[in-house]
């Protein structure tokens, strides 16, 4: 069984990303630079806006994170986003989710233009990434992807199990896992929460990439010898012994699942630390289209 070591290769990457940038000063260019919105305060997007803004000083990329209160209308993030839209200054726009119930999703992705939808949620994107042409890829399977490339795993023909549909990871990853590429080239199976025989599933698997948020789920008893374990589960549980008072658990269970893989992440730094370096290289990908 070998480790999917998320934390070293995110690095690698992040290391490759700040030697391009240094390179672009020293031609006399801008940094890139990354805006991110966070809406309200909810404790996990904290922590995960906070990782994304030190990845960008890590590297090199110039990064602005606004916040606006729990109570900021709709109108208002709208408002915010079409003026970083029309600012030649920003590369990259996010804005963290989930934002607050009376914020529509919908309407703050569409109102992102293209060109800046670092995060890969914009229909445009979306729609790209599903016809095979140069797209911003979602952070989360994009770093999956990256993750499989550096390990050279040639997941051509395997089966793929995808736990989850969500627009976020299950649903992106199943659409790359079976997409003409390498990493790629699988026959994908989506299972959610009307599958009937998961388990049945999960046996005939190669590639498990599990993305439910259900910390656990994936037991020994469905998982062949020899398959490849991704876990995107980062669910926070409590925990007494630890100082922030919770841990973070995936979706998988690691201690009895890890010994009849071929391959298996870790969580924590398991498919977290990708998550920042696809984040990372889609925004020099933005400034390198729009500059
Ligand atoms: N919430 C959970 N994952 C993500 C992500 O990749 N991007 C943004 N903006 N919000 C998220």
């Amino acid at each position: 069984m070998q480790i999917l070591d998320g934390q070293a290769t995110s690095q690698a990457i992040k290391d490759a990303l700040k030697l391009r940038v240094a390179q672009l000063i020293l031609e006399g260019r801008r940094a890139p630079h990354l805006v991110a919105i966070l809406v309200g305060n909810n404790g996990a997007s904290e922590t995960y806006v906070g990782a994304k803004v030190k990845a960008c000083s890590e590297i090199g990329y110039k990064s602005t994170l606004i916040r606006l209160d729990e109570e900021t209308s709709e109108h208002k993030l709208l408002s915010v986003i079409g003026e970083l839209n029309d600012d030649l200054s920003v590369d990259g726009i996010l804005v963290q989710l989930p934002l607050p119930k009376h914020i529509s999703d919908e309407k703050v992705i569409n109102a992102i233009s293209a060109s800046k939808d670092v995060d890969g949620f914009h229909p445009i994107s979306i729609g790209r990434m599903v016809q095979g042409l140069s797209s911003f890829t979602p952070a989360t399977p994009y770093g999956i992807m990256l993750l499989l490339e550096h390990y050279k795993i040639d997941t051509k023909g395997m089966h793929a199990v995808v736990l989850g549909r969500s627009n976020i990871v299950g649903r992106p990853i199943s659409i790359l896992l079976s997409s003409n590429t390498n990493p790629g080239n699988c026959t994908v199976t989506v299972c959610h929460s009307h599958t009937k025989n998961i388990k049945e599933f999960c046996l005939e698997a190669d590639i498990i990439v599990a993305a439910l948020g259900r910390p656990g789920f994936v037991t020994a008893d469905m998982v062949k010898e020899g398959a490849i374990i991704i876990d995107v589960g980062i669910t926070r549980v409590a925990d007494a012994g630890k100082k922030s008072g919770f841990s973070i658990k995936g979706d998988v269970d690691f201690t009895n699942v890890s010994p009849k893989c071929a391959y298996i992440t870790p969580v924590p730094k398991g498919v977290g630390p990708m998550t920042i370096a696809a984040l990372m290289k889609n925004t020099l990908k933005a400034y390198l289209e729009n500059n």
